[in-house]
C-alpha cells in the first residue's frame, strides 16, 4: 500500500486516512494507495463500511496540479471515483478543511458526506482553464439541481459546509474531530441498516436552456472559455447514459487541457505562490510589525490605512493639519464602511477600528514607537526628502522607513536619512484597500530584514508581493509608461484611442489603455510627461502632445466627467469624447503625418511587442529578479487577463522569435523606440524561453 493512506480498523469501519501534506492533493500515488484501500477493505473479514478522511489541513485540496501537462498515470482519478462508488461496502466521507476539485469529486464518489462546520468545498478548475474532470459535471447536479451546479462550476467560488449542506451536497454537519466523526457517522448508518447510495444512479434534475446558458457564460466569461464548457459538460449528462456523460466530461477535459488558456493560468497559480518566495530572502527573518505609520491622508494614504486596520494593525496617520486629518479619518470611515457592508469585518470590529486603532496625528513626535512608516505624499522629491528627515528624527532604532512613491529614486530618498539600511520602497495601488498588488522596492542599501519586513507586511494585508529594482516607474509603471508609448504612437500613425480600447479589452484586458488614463487621471500622465521634457527628452524620441490640450481645458477623466471618453451617463456608460479626434488629426497634420490604417490585430501585436521588449529590459537589468515577477505585477496591478498568464507567458506561447522578428522590423521606421531587449536577443539565440529562466530561479 502506498504509504500516503493509513489503513486501519475500527470494529467493523476501514479508515483510510490520507498523509500527503500540505493540502492532500490527490497524487498518483495517493490515488493508488485510496484504490488499494478499498480493495482491502473489500476482502477484510467483517469490515462493513469505508470512511475516507483527510489527515492534516484538508480534505482534499484536488488533482495534483504539478502532474498537470504531463502523461497521465493510472489510476486515473475517474476510474478510481467510480470504483469507490459501486463499493458493495458504505462508503462515507468525513471533510474538514477544504475540498477542491477532484477533492470534492472524490467525496461525491462516495455514498454519504459527513463534514465540520468550517470546511468548505467547490469546484475551482475553471480558475486552472479546465472543467471538473473526474466526474464532477455529471455528479454535482444531480444532489442540486442544475442553476446551483452551474453557479459552483462556473464562477469556482468555495462554499461553506453550511450553504453546501442546504445545497444537498454535505449529508451531515458535526462539529469535532473529522475521524470521530466519520467513524461515528458510519457506525449510525450500519445501526440505521443504510446501503451504499451512488449519486450516479440519483434521477437528473431539470434541463434547462443549454445553449441560452452556454452563451450567457461565455459572454460573462470575458473571453475565457472553460466556464462556457462546464455547461456543455452538463449537458452531455442529458444525452446519454453515466457512463457517456463521463467520457464526454473527460473529452472536454482533455481538449481544454490542451489549450494555452490552460497554460497560462497554471504559470499563474504557480506564480502567485512564488512572486512572494524570493530566494534571497530565505532564512531572512522579517521585523515584528505591529503598529505603523501612514504620512498623508489622501486617497493613497487613506487606503493603505484602511488595508492595515482591516488586517489589524494599530495606525497613526500623520496629517498636515486637523482639518485635513478629519478629511482623513471621513475617507478612511468611508472605506471601512464599505467593508462592513460587504461584511469583511463586523460592527464590533468596525467600532475598535474607528475608535482605538486609528490614531488621527498631527505632529511627528507622537511617531517614535511605531515599527514601521508608508509615506503616502505629494510626488516630489523635496517633500519626500523632508518626511524623510523627520522620520529619521523621530523614529525609534529599527523602525522600517517606507516611500509609496511611484516612481522617484528611493536610493536618492534613503541618503538623506541616517539609516539608508531601513528604507525601502512600498509601492501600492490605488485604491490600495482593494488592489492586490505591491511591489516591494529593494533600495541599494535596504537590509535584508528590511525587504523580507516588505514581503511579510504585505502578506499580512493579503496582498501579492513583488520586488522590484530602482528604476523610474519600478516594475509596472516602466513597463505600462512603453506600451502606453508604444499606443500614442499607434495613435498619431492613423488609429483612434477607441480602437485600441475594444482591440485590447478584446484581448482579454480588464480595460483598454485610454479607459484606464481616464479611471486613473490624465492629469498623473501630464505631470510625467512635463517632466520627462523637463528632464530633456532625447531627439530621436517621438512626443504626442493632444492629451496635453485635453488636460490644458480641465478634462482629467472619469472625475471631471471628460476625458478620452464622455461619462455624463455614468462611468460604466462611456462614449467617446467628440473633442479628440479633432485633436489628434490636428496634430498629425501639425507633425506631417498621413494616417494609415491598423487592423485590430496589429494593434494588439504591436502593444504586445513593446510590453514583451520592455519587460525583458525589466528583467535582464534585474529591476525584475524573474520573468514571473513581471507576470504577477501586470496581473494582479493593470489588468492583464489571468488566462494568459502574464506578458511573458504569453510572449513563451507565442513564439520568442516570432516576437523579436517583428520588433527589429518595427524598428525599421522607429529604431529609437524598438531597440530589441538584449535579454530577448540572447533568449531567442539559444532557444529558450522566459519560463526557463523562472526555473532557474
Ligand atoms: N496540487 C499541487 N499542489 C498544490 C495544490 C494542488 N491541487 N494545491 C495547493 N498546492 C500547493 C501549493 O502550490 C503550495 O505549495 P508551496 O508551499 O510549495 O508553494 C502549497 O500546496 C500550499 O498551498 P497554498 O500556499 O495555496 O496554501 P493556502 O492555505 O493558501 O491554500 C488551497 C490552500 C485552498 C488548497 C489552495 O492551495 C488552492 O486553492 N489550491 C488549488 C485547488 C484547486 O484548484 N484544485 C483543483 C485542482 S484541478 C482538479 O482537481 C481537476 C479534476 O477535476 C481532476
Amino acid at each position: 500500500m502506498s504509504d500516503k493512506i493509513a489503513y486501519s480498523r475500527h470494529g467493523d469501519i476501514a479508515v483510510l486516512s490520507v498523509q500527503n501534506p500540505p493540502v492532500n492533493a490527490l497524487s498518483q500515488a495517493v490515488r493508488q494507495g485510496l484504490l488499494d484501500g478499498v480493495t482491502r477493505a473489500e476482502g477484510d473479514t467483517g469490515v462493513r463500511a469505508v470512511l475516507i478522511v483527510g489527515e492534516g489541513r484538508a480534505f482534499f485540496a484536488g488533482a495534483d496540479i504539478t502532474e498537470f501537462g504531463k502523461p497521465p498515470m493510472e489510476p486515473y482519478l475517474p476510474d478510481l471515483i467510480n470504483r469507490i462508488e459501486a463499493s458493495p461496502l458504505i462508503v462515507v466521507a468525513s471533510m474538514h478543511g477544504v475540498s477542491l476539485g477532484g477533492g470534492l469529486e472524490v467525496a461525491l464518489g462516495c455514498h454519504y458526506r459527513i463534514a465540520v462546520p468550517s470546511a468548505r468545498v467547490g469546484l475551482p478548475e475553471v480558475h486552472l482553464g479546465l472543467i471538473p474532470g473526474a466526474g464532477g459535471t455529471q455528479r454535482l447536479h444531480r444532489l442540486t439541481g442544475v442553476e446551483a451546479a452551474l453557479d459552483v462550476m462556473t464562477t469556482g467560488r468555495q462554499i461553506g459546509a453550511a450553504k453546501a449542506h442546504e445545497l444537498g451536497i454535505i449529508d451531515e454537519i458535526r462539529d469535532g474531530d473529522p475521524r470521530d466523526n466519520g467513524i461515528a457517522y458510519a457506525e449510525q448508518l450500519l445501526v440505521d441498516g443504510a446501503a451504499p447510495r451512488p449519486v450516479s444512479g440519483l434521477p437528473l434534475p431539470a434541463a434547462i436552456d443549454w445553449d441560452g446558458a452556454f452563451e450567457a457564460t461565455l459572454a460573462r466569461s470575458k473571453g475565457q472559455i472553460s466556464p462556457a464548457w462546464c455547461v456543455r459538460a452538463i449537458q452531455a449528462s442529458y444525452e446519454n447514459d453515466f457512463a457517456e456523460g463521463l467520457k464526454a466530461e473527460r473529452k472536454i477535459f482533455f481538449d481544454l487541457m490542451q489549450t494555452d488558456q490552460r497554460k497560462g493560468m497554471i504559470h499563474a497559480f504557480f506564480s502567485e505562490r512564488a512572486v512572494g518566495n524570493l530566494p534571497e530572502l530565505k532564512g531572512v527573518a522579517p521585523r515584528p510589525v505591529a503598529h505603523i505609520a501612514v504620512i498623508g491622508g489622501g486617497t493613497m494614504g487613506a487606503g493603505i490605512a484602511t488595508a492595515a486596520l482591516l488586517a489589524g494593525l494599530r495606525v497613526h496617520l500623520l496629517e498636515m493639519s486637523p482639518e485635513a486629518g478629519e478629511a482623513a479619518r471621513e475617507r478612511i470611515a468611508g472605506n471601512l464602511a464599505g467593508a462592513l457592508k460587504r461584511g469583511k469585518i463586523n460592527d464590533e470590529q468596525h467600532a475598535t477600528i474607528l475608535n482605538s486603532a486609528l490614531q488621527i496625528v498631527t505632529s511627528y513626535d507622537t511617531l517614535a514607537e511605531v515599527d514601521l512608516v508608508i509615506e503616502a505624499v505629494f510626488e516630489d522629491m523635496e517633500v519626500k526628502k523632508a518626511v524623510f528627515g523627520e522620520l529619521d528624527r523621530v523614529c525609534k532604532p529599527g523602525a522600517v522607513l517606507a516611500s509609496n512613491t511611484s516612481y522617484l529614486d528611493i536610493n536618492e530618498i534613503a541618503a538623506t536619512t541616517s539609516r539608508p539600511g531601513d528604507v525601502l520602497g512600498l509601492h501600492f495601488f490605488s485604491p490600495a484597500h482593494v488592489m492586490k498588488l505591491l511591489e516591494v522596492v529593494v533600495a541599494d542599501k535596504t537590509a535584508p530584514e528590511v525587504a523580507a519586513t516588505g514581503f511579510a507586511l504585505g502578506k499580512a494585508l493579503g496582498k501579492i508581493s513583488a520586488r522590484a529594482g530602482v528604476c523610474d516607474g519600478f516594475i509596472g509603471n516602466r513597463i505600462l509608461s512603453t506600451y502606453r508609448t508604444c499606443a500614442d504612437h499607434m495613435i498619431l500613425d492613423g488609429a483612434s484611442p477607441y480602437q485600441i480600447d475594444t482591440a485590447l479589452e478584446a484581448f482579454g484586458f480588464a480595460m483598454g489603455p485610454f479607459a484606464v488614463a481616464d479611471l486613473a487621471g490624465l492629469d498623473i500622465g501630464w505631470a510625467v510627461r512635463k517632466r520627462k521634457r523637463a528632464e530633456g527628452l532625447d531627439s530621436r524620441a517621438r512626443d504626442t502632445t493632444y492629451a496635453d490640450k485635453l488636460c490644458e481645458d480641465g478634462h482629467f477623466g472619469q472625475k471631471t466627467g471628460k476625458g478620452y471618453y464622455d461619462y455624463a451617463g455614468g462611468a460604466r456608460a462611456r462614449v467617446p469624447n467628440p473633442d479628440v479626434l479633432p485633436l489628434i488629426e490636428a496634430e498629425r497634420a501639425a507633425q506631417g503625418i498621413t494616417p494609415r490604417t491598423f487592423t485590430d490585430e496589429e494593434i494588439v501585436r504591436r502593444y504586445m511587442a513593446s510590453m514583451v521588449n520592455e519587460a525583458a529590459k525589466v528583467v535582464g537589468e534585474g529591476i525584475a529578479r524573474r520573468p514571473l515577477d513581471v507576470d504577477m505585477v501586470l496581473l494582479f496591478g493593470y489588468g492583464f487577463p489571468r488566462y494568459r498568464g502574464g506578458p511573458l507567458k504569453w510572449a513563451d506561447i507565442v513564439g520568442l522569435d516570432g516576437l523579436l522578428s517583428d520588433i527589429k522590423a518595427y524598428a525599421d521606421t522607429d529604431p529609437y523606440f524598438w531597440q530589441p531587449a538584449p535579454l530577448l536577443t540572447e533568449l531567442v539565440a539559444t532557444g529558450r524561453t522566459f519560463d526557463d529562466l523562472n526555473k532557474e530561479g
